[in-house]
């Protein structure tokens, strides 16, 4: 490690002259296996990574391994001008970005520009969006994170030098066919408004390697609650304690699955601007009602802004402690000064915590330019307005979740503004645009960014629409039905009722394995939703599909170079393939390996194209070879702290093969402590040649399942 440190540092003396100003090759010190940093100029003191307080799990990363510094970014260079700081990082030909914060038309990013901002997406990629997390991930193995919380103008491969090295040629278009209106360009570039930044890079034999680095230097991915992965359903905006209590009552007569309710804004006395406490004509007694969903084991979310009323209590005290502008004529308490989050934190523990409140819906911490402050702002702290947007939501996930880690409770929230280093942050992003196929390539492209993402159902046109929402909503990070203003119900549509419980009751049943995907995104860095970019082998890497590549007639090789941005993978085995309204047949990508249908077992393809025409009951589902998937029946709730239930392990294919299935309390911190356990499930061959199931069950106390039913579904 000093070695390669003193190597970096040499040739970090080197200054280039090409262009206009002086560039300089950045000096890189090593914090951990395959994790880099430099710092340029004079950074901001306020930073994504600072604001989320990013504690990476060096034990993760030491597993992970050494590795070596990405040869191609040691010409990498940055500049000051105008004020400004620009950085230079080269690509090669036939190189693949993802990343650049959750996008919503593509996964692939070479050719894009944007200019990363917090904003609520509006039907564009370009960079204004709920996370613009400054972070790429090339398919060659490596990503870069520009830890900046200023407005970045990302060049993904457009520019292109006048003397640069692999320029291209000029050409004449009247009489070359081959002009090309995007003429090659060989680097990432980026304009970050500041006089320097912090820059990381993460090594990695794989994009997911990379990603895993860097989930795991920002602390490993968030753990939900168990009672997170269930079902979620928020209640119309005005509906009263009985109403909501009415709701439940129905869910569970009609055998819906329900895990905790979400309160919209009419739960307060004041709403837009927010008084924080309870109305008290639709709740007279908040603890009671909760204390009633508690002995049905359903939890409460809370939707807030964090925009102050007149009407609040803290409103004269917090005065002090907020910017120049309002939001809907609401103050905005500027958190990085102690007493602002002090109000907040007595206020909402008394209010809601001590209560039994499990979580907030953090709304309109991105916002349109007309509602939220404008950019001419100013905050107490002395934060400019632009920093203060950008790290605003991020600041709000990272206050709340301190207060239940004082409680030793986790919680599972929704949010709408993020940045980097949000990984270990208990909050799922969200959005008003609604276009259901928008949503899935959010699903994908979530992966890349150290964030969760829900393609909520809210209403339908048709039954048909509204089951293919509500099935991929139960294949994502939080299953929820939003029905604030539409009082829509998993049972609105009778024609697809039945088929819309099935698919609920999956998702209930799905949990050991749901569960144990998330603690591979907090322990190993495996985001529990990933784009198929992220699948071994899957990469359009030159080292491991150029065979493949050189086929013309290869249709899976041809894909793998396309923007797959319509399926994914939940977990290591589970790849979903969504339908949407009007369509009844796709194309599916199968990576390299065998692939079963998960209701059938049967083979449904390796490493090709598939077109299926699947009916509308069931989402497709495909499980990799070798897929050991642990369910529990279908339960109506999450299952209680100390319940203990069935496996139902389903295994797919025709080879061995071993799986670890995770479990702790499901509620506290405690796994952090070291309480938790892992135990293998494990496939054989036994001396006929016929495939066994096999597990050795803790002893542990607070083991959840006591005896395991083996289903073999590939026969
Ligand atoms: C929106 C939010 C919706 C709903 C609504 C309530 O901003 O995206 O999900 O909460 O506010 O007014």
């Amino acid at each position: 490690m000093n070695r390669r440190f003193f190597l970096f540092f040499a040739v970090s003396l080197f200054v280039f002259t090409a262009g206009f100003g002086q560039q300089t090759a950045f000096q890189w010190q090593q914090l951990a296996p395959g994790v880099w940093k430099s710092v340029v100029g004079s950074p901001d003191g306020i930073t994504p990574l600072a604001v989320a307080e990013v504690k990476p799990r060096l034990d993760g990363l030491q597993k992970l391994g050494e590795r070596a510094f990405p040869t191609q970014l040691s010409a990498s260079v940055h500049e000051k001008n105008d004020g400004k700081t620009l950085v230079r990082f080269p690509l090669q030909k036939d190189e693949q970005l993802f990343g650049f914060g959750l996008n919503f038309k593509s996964v692939q990013q070479r050719g894009t520009i944007k200019t990363l901002h917090v904003d609520h997406y509006n039907g564009k990629d370009n960079g204004r969006t709920h996370a613009p997390v400054p972070f790429y991930v090339s398919s060659l193995g490596y990503g870069v994170l520009i830890n900046s919380a200023r407005y970045i103008t990302v060049y993904a491969g457009t520019g292109v030098l006048a003397e640069g090295k692999n320029s291209p040629p000029e050409m004449n278009r009247n009489s070359q066919r081959n002009w090309n209106a995007q003429p090659y360009s060989d680097a990432v570039e980026m304009v970050i408004p500041a006089a320097g930044t912090e820059v990381y890079i993460f090594a990695g034999r794989t994009p997911m390697e990379v990603v895993q680095r860097y989930n795991l230097y920002c602390g490993g991915g968030t753990l939900p609650p168990k009672w997170g992965l269930g079902f979620t359903h928020r209640t119309p905006t005005l509906f009263t304690d009985k109403q909501i209590l009415n709701e439940v009552a129905e869910f569970e007569a009609k055998g819906y699955p329900l895990s905790f309710v979400g309160l919209e804004p009419g739960w307060q006395s004041h709403s837009y601007p927010n008084s924080f406490v309870w109305d008290s004509t639709r709740f007279p007694h908040p603890d009671q009602f909760l204390k009633q969903l508690a002995t049905k084991n359903i939890r409460s979310n809370l939707w807030i802004n964090p925009y102050v009323s007149s009407h609040s209590p803290i409103f004269k005290d917090v005065l002090p402690y907020t910017g120049s502008h309002t939001v809907w004529v609401g103050r905005v308490p500027d958190f990085n000064l102690a007493p602002a989050r002090q109000l907040y934190k007595d206020l909402f523990s008394k209010q809601h915590l001590s209560i039994g409140v499990s979580g907030y819906k953090v709304d309109e911490v991105d916002g349109y330019d007309n509602w939220l402050w404008p950019d001419v702002a100013k905050f107490p702290s002395g934060i400019g307005s632009e920093q203060m947007r950008q790290i605003y939501g991020l600041q709000f996930q990272k206050m709340t979740d301190g207060w239940f880690r004082e409680k030793n409770q986790r919680t599972y929230g929704l949010v709408r503004g993020s940045n980097a280093g949000a990984s270990a942050l208990p909050y799922v992003i969200y959005n008003d645009y609604y276009d259901h196929r928008d949503f899935i390539t959010a699903l994908c492209t979530s992966s890349f960014a150290g964030v969760l993402w829900t393609p909520e159902a809210r209403t339908s046109k048709t039954p048909e629409e509204w089951l293919r929402r509500m099935q991929t909503v139960c294949f994502s990070p939080m299953a929820m039905l939003n029905a604030w203003a539409d009082g829509t119900k998993p049972w609105t549509f009778p024609d697809v009722a039945e088929d819309v419980k099935s698919v609920m009751q999956l998702r209930m049943q799905l949990l050991p394995y749901l569960y144990t995907t998330f603690a591979q995104y907090h322990f190993e860095g495996k985001p529990p939703i990933r784009a198929m970019n992220l699948v071994d082998g899957f990469s359009f890497d030159e080292k491991t599909t150029a065979a493949q590549l050189n086929s013309t007639d290869n249709p899976y090789a041809m894909a793998v170079k396309q923007d797959i941005k319509d399926q994914f993978m939940v977990g290591d085995y589970l790849l979903v393939a969504p339908l949407f309204a009007g369509e009844t047949s796709r194309k599916v990508v199968l990576p390299p390996g065998n692939w079963y249908d998960f209701y059938t077992g049967k083979l449904a393809g390796k490493g090709e194209v598939i077109e299926i025409k699947p009916g509308l009951s069931a989402i497709p589902v495909y499980v990799k070879e070798g897929g050991i998937i642990p369910m529990i029946p279908p339960l109506l709730h999450t299952p209680g702290e100390s319940e203990k239930l069935p496996l139902q392990i389903r295994y797919y294919g025709i080879t061995e093969s071993s799986w670890n299935l995770y479990d702790d309390d499901g509620i506290t911190f405690d796994y952090e402590k070291g309480k938790y356990t892992w135990t293998r499930l494990d496939v054989k061959k036994n001396k006929k040649g016929q495939l066994t199931g096999s597990w050795l069950a803790p002893k542990d106390a607070g083991f959840h399942y006591t005896s395991a039913t083996w289903e073999f579904m590939t026969r």
